[in-house]
């Protein structure tokens, strides 16, 4: 990585520190790391008042906290703040409306990046424009370090790794099966989703790049097959219960198929991976998979309809700043089952959990842990500069980070 002019002052700054997510995030910092501590981190946002706020309830001991004034639009502001700062994590979103500024800076000066963007028409952006210049400054981009998709993604990297220990090759075919969560919707979820279904029902082309489960992978990756996709109820006899289909499968898969391709193939050059929800074994199987198919289609199509997602957004869904209460988040788990498949037949089950609701008290942990695994574990170290996933950029590290500070768990399950 090019050496910088000058050490940063911070090894992580917090953009969006305000933001529902943002002020989890800063809570769970203050707790594992000091205000500051063991890592210098600051927090930034737009509104100089709301910082100072938010600075105030984090305890008599955050008064030290530095605090850095910037819009996601302002570029001279936004390449201040990272030339001072090892890492900039963010929360500002819906990232496709306001995070390319950010992205551009971190590449341009050298600044690592992580965030917890699910759209991934934005991330095939940012990888088509600013990948050149990452390289160049070595800056370390990694989308979408919240529960989407750092459970899928280290899921399947951990469950490789210990294919290769006990049969000495890769399961060429994953699947992942959510057996259960609990957790809820932030406003600023809903908008990011609602600004995708927006942009897609307008744009044909879109919606194609959308369909591709290959749309992150390198422009010249080759070898592709066909992926399953699962669009209907169905039986899954590998895990003996009823499927549904996943929301979150159209990021995570794509963010998955791009960690096989950074790590040449690692997974198999015919590899193939889905993701969907279980909905038990019993009679109510079946009738529980249609429900959640028949209300996905229905929270899609009216999505897709202007006058039905005004009255969504204006009465139904969660407006920006709200989210889960205190209480949902720590009620909230999450349990995800793995299941792949070697060439030759032989199996491998691991199991993914985690101790908060995914979206909110379990992500922030999770981007926290990517922040300062990538400002201290890889400072001046490991992958050079580019756009990386989760799995490709972090590995075993955050493994170990998550389990012993994050709530997360990975575990092989014998038969
Ligand atoms: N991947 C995952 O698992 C996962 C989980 C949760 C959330 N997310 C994503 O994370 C993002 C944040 O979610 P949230 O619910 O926390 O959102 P939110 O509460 O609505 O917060 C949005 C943040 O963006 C800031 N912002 C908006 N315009 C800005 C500008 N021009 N300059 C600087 N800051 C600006 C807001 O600043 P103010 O505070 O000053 O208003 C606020 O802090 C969303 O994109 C969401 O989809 C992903």
């Amino acid at each position: 990585m090019p050496a910088r002019s000058h050490a940063p002052a911070h090894d992580v700054v917090v953009f969006g520190a305000t933001s529902f997510v943002g002020q989890i995030l800063t809570r769970y910092l203050a707790r594992e790391f000091g205000t500051p501590g063991r890592l210098r981190w600051a927090i930034a946002g737009r509104s100089a008042e709301k910082l100072a706020e938010l600075r105030a309830k984090l305890g008599p001991k955050a008064g030290r906290l530095p605090l850095i004034v910037a819009d996601a639009a302002d570029g001279a502001a936004l390449r201040r703040m990272c030339s001072d700062a090892r890492v900039v994590v963010s929360t500002v979103g819906p990232y496709a409306l306001y995070g390319t500024p950010l992205v551009q800076a971190c590449a341009e000066t050298g600044t690592d990046y992580c965030d917890l963007t699910g759209e991934t028409h934005w991330i095939r952006r940012m990888i088509d424009a600013w990948e050149p210049t990452a390289r160049k400054s070595g800056a370390r981009i990694v989308h979408c370090c919240g529960f989407d998709s750092i459970p899928s993604d280290l899921g399947v990297y951990y469950l490789q790794r210990e294919a290769r220990k006990r049969f000495d090759a890769p399961c060429t075919t994953v699947k992942m099966r959510v057996k259960g969560m609990s957790g809820g919707f932030s406003g600023g979820t809903v908008a990011s989703m609602m600004n995708l279904v927006k942009e897609a029902s307008s744009d044909p082309v879109l919606r194609r790049e959308l369909a591709d489960p290959y749309s992150l992978c390198p422009r010249d990756y080759e070898p592709r097959v066909r992926q399953p996709n699962l669009r209907s109820p169905a039986y899954d006899p590998d895990f003996g219960a009823w499927v549904a289909p996943f929301i979150m499968s159209a990021i995570n898969t794509r963010v998955v198929q791009r960690s096989n391709a950074l790590s040449k193939r690692a997974y198999g050059h015919e590899f193939r991976y889905d993701e969907a929800m279980m909905t038990g074994s019993g009679f109510t199987g079946p009738l529980v998979a249609t429900t959640v198919t028949a209300g996905l289609g229905a929270v899609m199509l009216g999505a897709a309809l202007p006058p039905v997602r005004a009255v969504l957004e204006r009465f139904v869904l969660p407006g920006p700043g709200e989210g889960p209460s205190a209480e949902a988040q720590r009620r909230g788990w999450f349990d995800l089952r793995f299941f792949g498949r070697t060439d030759d037949g032989r199996v491998l089950r691991v199991k993914v959990t985690g101790d908060r609701d995914p979206g909110y008290g379990s992500t922030a942990k999770m981007l926290g842990q990517a922040g300062a695994c990538l400002a201290t574990d890889f400072a001046g170290s490991g992958p050079p500069g580019g756009f990386w996933t989760p799995a490709t950029m972090f590995g075993d590290r955050l493994i170990e980070r998550l389990t012993k500070h994050a709530g997360l768990t990975f575990e092989v399950l014998e038969d």
